[in-house]
């Protein structure tokens, strides 16, 4: 990781200012208060985010600024990264708003935490430091605050060990052997209890063997069942078959038996119809008797002679009545000419002049027309009189046709009426016609239904044993259907029996085998078990020591290397004790830190932080931040000697980028480039 640049915005000192560091050694000087410090720790801030109780947003956000922001750029490797992380002022404190990692342009934009996990994961940092409050890596390599080495000096010896356990990532054994106590104890418990549930397999194998015996015993009973139940069978199938035959034969007796009963109900049918019959054929011939004494002399041939006789004599009254009316009218034309005659007669007395020839009438002329008109009167009186003789005579005849015609009528009705009786005559006998042939029909059919029944009775006669033969088959068929279903039912039984121990002998073997698995079990873990007691945990704890080891004298040779470089004196000399603590010796005597001048404790914390930084680089290989290192004021209390030195070991070190806060003077000589700090009024500036 090389640092490219730095923007801050509201940050401490800060109001907005961005820094540019070159790659090389670079000092950041400036006096005392001037805005170094705030620098390194914004550079944190924006790898890191805030980090409780170590890092907080309230030592972050400048006074009286309610949102703040840092902006980190770097390059890694030949990835170009850069960070913004904001911070804002809330009632309840200073919070941190979602930021922006930007990868080669490429931005991802993510809470707090997601970039830190991004971030760590870059840079090749342990992921269990996502939850941790501090990155003790970055502390111990990069960049450690002015106060934090010293800590790490004056803390006791555990927690001295328990910082580098976690830095090396060596605590992870600790934690196999505490985890692997653990897990043996399991293994314990587990095996205890294994050992009790199989305390019970060999009477569950015992339990097996009895079942399978009953089994045997079981299979052998039903097989003797099953073969009385198949002889049973056929047996049975045998007289069913006898049955079906007889069930059958009963069955068309019963239908001969209706039969004969509708025979006999049709035969007395036929009686009846007969007897009704022949009461209806006496009543017949009765009513025929009395129409033949009705009828006795009439001859059908007068009648058309009657009728014949009515119309000749209507002829003649015709002719009589035409005769009558010529009288008639020839009487009124002689009474006609009879008045006219009187009429002239009484007038030619009366008149002068004469009403036919227009003479005047003399007494001759009267006389002559009187004589001549009396003459008329006399032949028309005459003619009248022939006439009216006539009249009497037609007339008298007319009356004695016409009784004539009134009595062949009445002649003609009798003989109508006493045709009708003999249309009634003529139905009586064809009544009596069929009825006599319907009886001897119904005598025919009875006589035959008479052969039928007796011919049925006869069957039924010839049959009248096999309802009995039917019972007594029934009756065996029953006994052996009940010996059958008896056998039935007893092989059902034993099946089930043979099922249910089947099903308890499947249950136990599945017990059994589970048990087979715990007992591979409970040897797999016990060998476990040993493993992990006899092998595992002391192996663990070389592996440990080994590490420790190595780091111990990789440290231990850093150390003392070194502190050497920073402080010629031959009477002073240093080394790491088993828990990494620093051990001093003066003229041969082991002293304790708190004895010793400003630039001596300094020149130890030096050493000693240098040593940690170059053992962890070379221990942990992913991490990508070896190429950077921050010393927060290195040389405090230091001679302008001792400053030299500084120099000298800066140049062993040899990290691509050393950022070196500090406010000596001399250090503006050994480094690459200088960055200078100054704050007027409350803001920090560079220049
Ligand atoms: N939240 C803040 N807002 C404003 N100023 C602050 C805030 N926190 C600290 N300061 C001030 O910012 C200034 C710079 O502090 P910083 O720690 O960066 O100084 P320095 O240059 O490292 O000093 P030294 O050489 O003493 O270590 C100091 O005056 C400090 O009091
Ligand atoms: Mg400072």
């Amino acid at each position: 990781m090389i640092i490219r640049s730095l923007r801050l915005r509201n940050i401490r000192s800060y109001v907005d200012e961005t820094i540019s560091f070159p790659t090389g050694s670079v000092l950041l000087s400036g006096d005392i208060g001037s805005g170094k410090t705030s620098i390194l720790l914004a550079l944190e801030f924006a790898i890191f985010g805030i980090m409780k109780g170590v890092l907080t947003g309230n030592t972050l956000l400048r006074h009286g600024a309610s949102k703040g922001s840092v902006e980190l750029s770097f390059t890694l490797g030949k990835d170009n990264v850069s960070i913004k992380r904001s911070l804002k002022r809330t009632s309840s404190g200073v919070v941190q708003e979602p930021g922006t990692l930007t990868i080669n342009d490429k931005v991802f934009e993510g809470t707090p935490q997601e970039l830190k996990a991004r971030i760590l994961e870059l840079i090749g940092y342990p992921e269990t430091l996502l939850t941790k409050s501090k990155s003790l890596i970055f502390r111990y390599t990069v960049f450690t605050p002015q106060e934090e080495m010293k800590r790490i000096l004056y803390e006791n010896r555990e927690e001295r060990l328990d910082i580098l356990r976690k830095l090396f990532n060596i605590d992870k054994y600790k934690r196999v052997k505490e985890n692997s106590l653990n897990y043996i104890r399991e293994l314990k418990n587990k095996v205890s209890v294994l050992q009790g549930k199989l305390e019970i397999l060999p009477d569950k194998k015992q339990e097996l063997e009895e079942y399978d015996k009953q089994v045997e015993e079981l299979k052998e009973k039903l097989e003797d069942k099953e073969g009385e139940l198949s002889d049973i069978k056929d047996e049975f199938e045998k007289v069913k078959k006898g049955f079906d035959k007889l069930e059958q034969e009963l069955e068309e007796l019963k239908k001969v038996e209706k039969e004969c009963e509708v025979k006999k109900s049709e035969f007395s049918s036929f009686t009846k119809q007969l007897e009704r019959g022949e009461a209806e054929l006496k009543k017949v011939n009765s009513m025929l008797d009395e129409l033949l004494k009705g009828l006795e002399g009439f001859d059908i041939s007068k009648a058309e002679e009657i009728k014949e006789t009515i119309k000749r004599k209507k002829e003649e009254l015709k002719k009589i009545d035409k005769k009558l009316s010529e009288i008639n009218s020839r009487k009124s034309e002689f009474k006609t000419k009879k008045e006219a005659s009187e009429i002239i007669i009484k007038k030619i007395t009366d008149l002068d002049v004469c009403p036919t020839c227009q003479q005047k009438i003399t007494l001759k002329h009267a006389k002559e027309v009187n004589a001549r008109e009396q003459v008329i009167i006399k032949t028309c009186e005459t003619n009248l009189e022939r006439l009216e003789e006539w009249n009497k005579k037609l007339s008298g005849k007319k009356r004695a046709i016409e009784e004539e015609i009134d009595n062949y009528i009445r002649g003609e009705k009798e003989l109508e009426a006493k045709k009708v009786k003999l249309d009634a005559l003529e139905e009586k006998k064809e009544r009596k016609k069929n009825l006599e042939k319907e009886l001897s029909d119904l005598k025919d059919k009875k006589s035959k239904h008479k052969e039928v029944i007796k011919e049925l009775e006869q069957r039924l006669e010839q049959q009248k044993d096999k309802k009995e033969e039917f019972e007594k088959a029934k009756q065996e068929l029953e006994d052996k259907r009940e010996e059958k279903d008896k056998l039935e039912k007893a092989v059902v039984e034993k099946k089930t029996q043979l099922q249910t121990i089947n099903k308890l002998i499947e249950r136990l073997k599945q017990e059994i085998d589970r048990m087979k698995q715990d007992e591979k079990k409970l040897s797999q873990l016990q060998e476990i078990k040993t493993w992990m007691q006899d092998h595992f945990i002391i192996l663990v704890d070389v592996i440990e020591k080994s590490i420790l080891a190595r780091i111990y004298n990789e440290f231990n040779a850093f150390f003392q290397e070194w502190f050497n470089t920073l402080l010629e004196d031959e009477a002073l000399s240093v080394r790491l004790d088993d828990s990494f603590s620093p051990v001093i010796e003066q003229n041969g005597y082991e002293t304790w830190l708190d004895n010793l001048s400003g630039g001596e404790k300094t020149s130890v914390a030096l050493a000693y932080r240098l040593a940690l930084n170059k053992v962890i680089n070379d221990f942990l290989s992913t991490i990508r931040t070896r190429d950077l290192i921050i010393l927060d004021e290195p040389t405090d209390g230091f001679s302008s000697e001792q400053l030299d030195r500084v120099r000298e070991v800066l140049d062993q070190i040899n990290v691509a980028q050393g950022i070196i806060v500090s406010h000596e003077a001399k250090m503006e000589s050994f480094v690459d480039s200088i960055i200078r700090v100054r704050k007027q009024g409350h803001e920090s500036k560079i220049f």
